[in-house]
């Protein structure tokens, strides 16, 4: 199993664990792959604790941290956090946030209490990431960054190569993958439509080889819809050099899902995900909902773009998240199609050795297949 790329970072099992949660990507990398923090939702002071952490529980390995620095949003130029953030409030209109309130009342969702406010601009954009990657570059064990929903800019890519950690970046098309590679990144993430999160419209099996055809040399990590072992060894035949993955992670013993919306999870089946603009601004698949529903209808508001949207809907997440057990119709669930095979909660080390033994398994069905000479 062990591809070029894990060689170059150091790991047992081409196997990347995107997560929000510090216990699970010191878990995964402790078990031979790659844990990966998603930043976007830390101020740097917060992800300052959650690296250290992290340093202090992964041992000698490596992980990685994923941030987000959109290539396009409202607000863009403006590096100044407080202008950005008055700026873009200006621009929400009444009726936007009166829905969300009016969505949230309707279903009994209570409001936070006045001292645990919603941040509302979080880590996605050239603003608010800039001192995360300074934070970042703090912690050596890091070996890893990878940047969402665009490439990076110059100097971010300059800073974290001189720092001699990998840069990369996800894409969801061959022309993105062409822009990531021109811009000089290390290696590209292509993310098929059925993953979780924000993702595009071309599907794993028809993206993963284009975009590995179209960046060569580069090394490409195979995302969307990952969830076997033999899902891995079809990643690594199609000429991925590993498999990227991030829905599996949310229901593992040690993810802190709020237990309601972890049952949620574990009775969806592939069908019940949708790619909505409803909580970020930009197409995101998540569990289609009361919530999802209501923002696509055409006598509703209109999702704003990112990152307005998220303002709006910051409270709302909060609020589902803190009574998560009152606000499963409405609440954000980001997760791929994936979802229907995650039907049990198992510990990390348990998930990781099941890939490993199910890649094997399915390598050893391929070799019964040829002949032998
Ligand atoms: C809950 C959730 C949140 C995500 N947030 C981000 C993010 O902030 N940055 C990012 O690069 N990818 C994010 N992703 C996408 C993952 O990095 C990964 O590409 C995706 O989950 C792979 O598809 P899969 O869900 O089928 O495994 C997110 C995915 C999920 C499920």
């Amino acid at each position: 199993m062990q591809t070029e790329f894990c060689k170059q970072l150091g790991i047992e099992f081409p196997i990347f664990a995107f997560t929000h949660c510090r216990d699970v990507a010191a878990a995964v990398s402790q078990a031979g792959g790659l844990g990966v923090l998603g930043a976007v939702g830390f101020s740097a002071e917060q992800l300052e604790v959650e690296l250290k952490w992290i340093d202090e529980h992964v041992g000698d390995k490596p992980y990685g941290v994923d941030i987000v620095i959109p290539g396009k949003y409202a607000g863009q130029g403006e590096l100044d956090v407080e202008k950005l953030e008055a700026q873009l409030r200006a621009a929400i209109p009444d009726g936007h946030r009166e829905f969300a309130a009016k969505l949230l009342a309707d279903h009994g969702v209570p409001e936070l209490p006045p001292e645990e406010k919603a941040r509302e601009l979080l880590g996605w954009t050239a603003a608010t990431a800039g001192p995360q990657v300074e934070t970042i570059l703090k912690h050596p064990k890091v070996r890893l960054v990878a940047n969402a929903l665009g490439t990076p800019p110059a100097d971010v890519v300059k800073e974290i190569q001189d720092s001699g950690r990998l840069v990369g970046a996800l894409c969801g098309s061959a022309y993105h993958a062409r822009k990531h590679a021109e811009a000089g990144i290390d290696f590209i993430i292509a993310q098929g439509t059925e993953g979780g999160g924000h993702t595009g419209e071309i599907g794993s099996m028809v993206l993963w080889p284009e975009v590995v055809k179209a960046v060569a040399p580069i090394p490409v990590l195979a995302a969307g819809g990952i969830g076997t072992g033999a899902q891995v060894a079809a990643a690594l035949a199609l000429g991925a050099q590993g498999a990227w993955t991030g829905s599996i992670w949310l229901t593992v013993a040690e993810a802190e899902v709020p237990p309601p919306q972890k049952e949620t999870l574990l009775h969806a089946s592939s069908r019940d995900t949708v790619r909505s603009r409803s909580w970020t601004g930009k197409p995101c698949r998540m569990l289609r909902n009361d919530w999802t529903e209501a923002w696509g209808r055409e006598d509703t508001p209109d999702p704003l773009g990112m990152p307005l949207q998220f303002m709006v809907t910051a409270d709302a997440v909060s609020r589902t998240h803190r009574y998560s057990n009152k606000a499963q119709d409405v609440v954000f669930n980001p997760v791929g199609q994936i979802v229907g095979s995650m039907n049990e909660v198992e510990p990390v080390r348990d998930l990781m050795l099941r890939l490993v033994e199910e890649y094997l398994e399915a390598v050893e069905r391929l070799e019964a297949l040829t002949p032998e000479v």
